[in-house]
């Protein structure tokens, strides 16, 4: 549903958003495509509208430092120097997730991206909602960033609950992404100069082998210490199954030293919302080995088996 951005039509935006729904919104950069940030089914639903093949960590919104504290552990003195400078504007620092933050959200990583946008609606949404907002931009994969509510309903249509029409974007480029630690890093170029950044915080790597050069692929993804490797558990006999765990799509199987069950309902958005969670608990766990049953290679489940691949080879 594409609707002028107002006082009610945000308030029944941020009605939806708190349901679990997903809602477009203005920012100054481009369209974001949002969802609690907090709230795992509701981020798996951001994934599933927008077609990826795999999982990218999404850029967390937050209108205040209170909304700051929930999704950063830690804000180093150059991240501060930057949220004075340059907040709010098109500027994502990256920093220590804090333990709240589903990994769903980061894309399995220990650290979360944010942001606080400058764009009245953008504003008005996230304190209507009262939460951080997980937001990508609001287009399909493999299309060109929105810039227009027109933009975002040709490209993602009706998996959008409500497209909030806040008129062209001003800035119409994404923002600049920057990690800090261990020193400060360009991790994408965008909206604002690194030049800007330099000014306030001395030099900034251009090109680090973890930049993006194209989103998803990032060299220091979560992949886990353990053998993983992707198989039925039918296909594996109980003696092989001893001390090893089983990431399960549907079916527990036994012998196995853990298992962890993605969908007992088959649904793909359940298990792309818990993947990153169980991956994570079952390497935890000192195991010899983990199975993961695949997952069927439609909607999310190409995301799913995407990571997983990365996971086994
Ligand atoms: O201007 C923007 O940044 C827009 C608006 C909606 O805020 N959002 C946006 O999101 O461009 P998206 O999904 O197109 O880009 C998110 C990118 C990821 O592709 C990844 O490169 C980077 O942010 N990213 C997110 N979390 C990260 C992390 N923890 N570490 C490194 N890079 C991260
Ligand atoms: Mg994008």
């Amino acid at each position: 549903m594409l609707v002028p951005a107002n006082e009610t039509s945000i308030r029944a935006a941020a009605a939806r958003l708190r349901e679990g729904g997903i809602v477009a919104f203005p920012t100054e950069t481009v369209y974001g495509l949002g969802a609690l940030a907090l709230d795992a089914r509701a981020v798996a639903r951001i994934f599933e509208a927008k077609r990826r093949p795999s999982f990218d960590p999404l850029i967390v919104h937050v209108a205040d430092e209170r909304m700051l504290e929930r999704i950063a552990s830690e804000v180093p003195a150059a991240a501060r120097t930057l949220m004075e400078r340059f907040w709010p504007g098109p500027l994502t620092i990256v920093l220590p997730r804090a333990s709240g933050v589903p990994l769903v959200t980061t894309a399995g990583l220990e650290t979360v991206a944010v942001r606080m946008p400058s764009h009245p609606v953008a504003r008005a949404l996230l304190e209507a909602v009262g939460a951080p907002l997980a937001a990508p931009s609001a287009n399909a994969f493999g299309s060109l960033s929105p810039t227009r509510a027109q933009h975002v309903a040709e490209s993602l249509g009706e998996s959008v609950d409500v497209i909030l029409d806040g008129g062209t974007t001003p800035l119409g480029l994404e923002s600049t992404i920057v990690r800090l630690t261990p020193h400060p890093a360009l991790l994408r170029p965008g909206a604002l100069a690194v030049e800007e950044i330099e000014a306030a915080i001395g030099p900034v790597e251009r090109e680090t082998s973890d930049a993006t050069p194209s989103p998803g692929r990032l060299a220091h993804h979560y992949a886990p210490r353990t053998p993983l490797r992707i198989v039925e558990a039918e296909h594996v006999s109980l003696s092989e199954r001893q001390g090893a765990g089983y990431l399960a799509f549907m079916n527990d199987a036994p012998g196995y030293a853990a298992v962890r069950v993605l969908a007992p309902q088959g649904s793909l958005s359940e298990a792309a919302a818990r993947f990153f969670e169980f991956l994570h608990e079952l390497d935890a766990l000192g195991l010899r080995r983990i199975d993961a049953q695949p997952v069927p290679e439609v909607g999310l489940g190409l995301a799913i088996m995407d990571r997983l691949r990365r996971a086994a080879a």
